[in-house]
């Protein structure tokens, strides 16, 4: 089920202090937070712990991918961090998402277990090279529906993809998706965009947005307009 907030600030700093400072300077309850391979490589579990200990829902974005026990074993240990949303990547296959649920089944109140489908990095010549037949979109489909098999609680995906995916399978299918950019901001090195408000329209549930708020003069500014925008298109889609 998707709970407020809705945007999922990517944390990519290469040291702990401007993450920190940043995090300090925003809204209590207004967003949650993702950390990824560089922070996690860089500082490890003590700075996941320190973003948690400062209220904050932490989105682990290591993307698991290897054989079944070892990615259980993985999302033992980001459950046992107390991290709110852990992904991995579907291509790795049935077994290690069965394997992978049924780790965070045995727990509580376990964190949302969430499958990288295709890399929206990779082309179709690039998908071709690897050997997977179709087009990136069906590749995107017919893993995010096997991860659903799977027991996994959604997926990530481009903004664009959102409506395809929702439509195939369904509400209650969590997709969390980054490539967002509110109206007039740097389109940065991201090609493949919508703004918050159409990605919500298309059923995204969850928005991962860095550079727009991390890079901004203000901030905490930047995110009260986001969650405005966001919060606006809420509204406008109640039946
Ligand atoms: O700064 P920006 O909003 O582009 O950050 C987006 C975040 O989402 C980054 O951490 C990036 O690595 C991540 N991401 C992405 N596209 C994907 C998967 C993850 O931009 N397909």
């Amino acid at each position: 089920m998707t709970t407020e907030p809705r945007i999922i600030i990517a944390l990519d700093f290469p040291s702990a202090e401007p993450a920190l400072a940043l995090l300090q300077g925003l809204p209590p309850g207004a967003c949650r937070v993702k950390i990824g391979k560089e922070m996690f490589t860089r500082l490890g579990p003590d700075f996941v712990r320190a973003v948690i200990d400062r209220g904050f829902d932490v989105f682990l974005d290591l993307k698991y991918h290897d054989i079944p026990n070892t990615v259980a074993a993985a999302c033992r240990a980001a459950a046992d961090l107390g991290v709110w949303m852990l992904n991995v990547h579907a291509s790795g296959g049935r077994r290690m998402m069965a394997a992978a649920r049924a780790a965070l089944a045995e727990r509580d109140n376990p964190p949302l277990l969430i499958g990288v489908t295709m890399l929206t990095s990779l082309a179709e010549a690039d998908i071709a090279e690897i050997g997977y037949g179709g087009s990136p979109e069906q590749n995107v489909l017919r893993l995010a529906r096997l991860g659903q098999e799977a027991g996994l609680d959604g997926v990530v995906c481009s903004p664009l993809e959102s409506a395809a995916v929702r439509a195939a399978l369904g509400d209650g299918f969590l997709l969390v998706t980054p490539g967002v950019r509110p109206g007039g901001s740097s389109e940065d090195d991201q090609q493949r965009i919508k703004t918050p408000a159409d990605a919500i329209r298309s059923g995204s549930d969850y928005l991962v947005i860095g550079r727009p708020i991390t890079g901004a003069a203000d901030p905490a500014a930047a995110l009260v307009a986001i969650q405005t925008e966001v919060q606006g298109a809420l509204v406008a889609m109640k039946p």
